[in-house]
């Protein structure tokens, strides 16, 4: 159930108290239910626990063996009642904790209490997100940053394979190894509390396409010359790479597909893209030289970890695109290139989409420039269009009422197909994407060539096709396709360049005019809106849609 039907029931009669824990669960083992619910107790520790024990069945058998008994089908209670043996055994919470970490296999992050120290709040960091808010006169563990923002700034970031002691007196950070001290000073957020608040908007989703002309300005602010010319990326890579890779999951492989459209044309260096959970198993040809790019707004999708992981030990040089500072990614990482995008707080990755394109599209241009690839006229133009696109989104922004409009008459349909060709196909990909993941609508991306080999079958007068048509050099195989649609009593709904009428559609969402290669910062934007606010009229929780985590921290 939602937080608020919790938030309700503890309201009826308070907890007193100074310290406590608690944990939205997305369930690994044992289906979401009051039993399998955090926090565990076993003994004297009680615990909640982000992340997979990997050899939690072995350990359950042997507590199981030892006379311990079990509530829940989750490997959460067996830490709990592994960390009450073991601190039975030793008499020493840091020593249990100690061999807890031998003993337990996996990635988690623990927020734990125990028993008999009521002034003791304990965290512990291995492979999960854990970081430590440091409030006036009060600690705070959370997963992220944005979940502490409105009580504090200052964050002490922990590293894999530490733990923390969260006392009245004050916070100290060791190792799970040895036990030594780790002495960090905290690090200041400039995030303020009012970017993780809705500020007036219905849905954070809302705000965040809304906040996409600052966005995407301050990603790119600072990162092209003073004239205007050249890119200017803060960051040194290699820039002759044999190859890029290209590594990321949901709507960051959606970006990262439009990246390699820009930068094997800009800058003529091959480019694979890889869904990580694909590349972390198929011992991917990486050598040494190879550039990869992991792409991830958390920095905490635990497949593109394992991926990012897997090429640099294959000799990959990690030039990674990030939205949040201190995640874990931008510590396995060479480099990062963060977007400013601020917190994404709803689940539906929106800006964090159009500042990880403005993020590839300048690493296009910089690659291309560095290896002399294009004229100096033709970077400068493309530049000057890219500095173009906040206002242009802001334009798309202003007829957001249109497409409310038409989303009344779509919010009923059961199924769509988004189609779209050469760098609109990734867009394709996201809007049908965005649609599904919110409305629960069932919604294809096809590139449109690719339509009569099979999709096309199922075209007739209750399957609304979403055509990306804007005015570029690929519009007139797209006008071919529109025809192949209406000729089987489809209905064409068209993403169009505003003042064209060579679209023949059904309905219509315009962006304004621009050159072919920024054409996906534009197209993608209606199709957020659409797929916003058709979920919004069928009611579901656009913020946080069913079985939907922010970031995905298991496997
Ligand atoms: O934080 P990341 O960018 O690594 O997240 C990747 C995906 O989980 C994420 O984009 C997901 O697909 C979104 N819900 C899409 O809107």
């Amino acid at each position: 159930g939602k937080i608020r039907v919790l938030e309700d029931e503890v309201l009826k009669d308070p907890p007193r108290g100074k310290l406590g824990i608690a944990h939205t669960r997305w369930a690994t083992h044992g289906r979401p239910s009051d039993v399998n619910a955090h926090p565990h107790r076993a003994g004297r520790i009680v615990l909640v626990h982000n992340g997979i024990v990997e050899n939690f069945r072995e350990l359950r058998e042997e507590l199981q063996a030892s006379g311990r008994g079990f509530l829940s089908e989750t490997d959460t209670e067996v830490l709990a009642h592994l960390l009450d043996v073991l601190l039975e055994r030793t008499g020493d919470i840091k020593k249990a904790l100690m061999e807890l970490y031998k003993a337990a296999k996996g990635a988690y992050a623990l927020a734990v209490i125990v028993e008999g120290f009521k002034n003791l709040l304990i965290g512990v960091r291995l492979e999960s997100p854990l970081v430590v808010g440091l409030g006036s006169g009060e600690f705070f563990l959370a997963s992220d940053v944005p979940a502490c923002l409105s009580y504090t700034r200052e964050f002490l970031f922990l590293e894999d394979g530490e733990f923390v002691l969260l006392r009245r007196e004050g916070v100290e950070a060791f190792r799970l190894e040895d036990g030594s001290r780790v002495s960090r000073s905290p690090k200041t957020i400039d995030w303020s509390p009012s970017m993780a608040e809705k500020m007036g908007y219905k849905h954070f989703m809302e705000k965040e396409i809304f906040e996409q002309p600052r966005a995407v300005k301050e990603t790119i602010m600072g990162r092209v010359s003073l004239d205007r010319k050249t890119p200017r990326l803060e960051v040194e890579y290699p820039h002759d790479p044999g190859r890029i890779f290209i590594v990321a999951c949901g709507t960051s492989y959606h970006a990262g597909l439009v990246g390699k459209y820009w930068i094997e044309s800009m800058a003529r260096v091959p480019v694979e893209v890889d869904i990580a959970s694909e590349f972390r198993y198929r011992d991917p040809l990486v050598s040494q030289g190879d550039l990869v790019v992991p792409i991830s707004q958390s920095g905490e999708t635990a497949d593109t970890l394992v991926a990012t992981r897997i090429a640099r030990e294959k000799g990959g040089y990690i030039l990674s695109i990030c939205n949040v500072m201190e995640s874990s990614l931008t510590r396995i990482s060479h480099h990062v290139l963060y977007t400013h995008a601020g917190p994404e707080i709803g689940v539906a990755s929106t800006k964090a989409f159009t500042t990880q394109l403005a993020l590839l599209f300048l690493l296009a241009l910089d690659l291309s420039v560095k290896r002399g690839v294009m004229p100096e006229g033709e970077v400068e133009a493309l530049l000057k269009g890219l500095l173009e696109i906040p206002d242009m989104i802001s334009e798309i922004l202003e007829g957001a009422d249109g497409i409310k409009k038409l989303s009344e008459e779509f919010f009923d349909y059961q199924n769509f197909l988004y189609l779209g060709r050469g760098l609109n196909y990734p867009i394709a990909l996201e809007g049908a994407l965005k649609l599904k993941e919110i409305s629960y609508i069932h919604a294809e991306g096809y590139p449109a060539g690719e339509m009569k080999h099979g999709p096309i079958a199922l075209v007739d007068e209750n399957m609304p096709v979403m055509v990306i048509s804007p005015n570029d050099p690929l519009l007139p195989k797209v006008l071919g396709n529109i025809e192949e649609v209406k000729s089987r009593k489809g209905i064409v709904i068209a993403v169009k360049t505003k003042g064209f009428d060579g679209v023949k559609s059904d309905y219509s969402m315009e962006i304004p005019d621009v050159s072919y290669q920024l054409t996906p910062f534009l197209t993608v934007v209606p199709l957020q809106l659409f797929a916003y606010y058709v979920a919004d009229i069928r009611g579901t929780d656009v913020d946080q849609p069913r079985n939907l985590a922010k970031s995905v921290t298991v496997e």
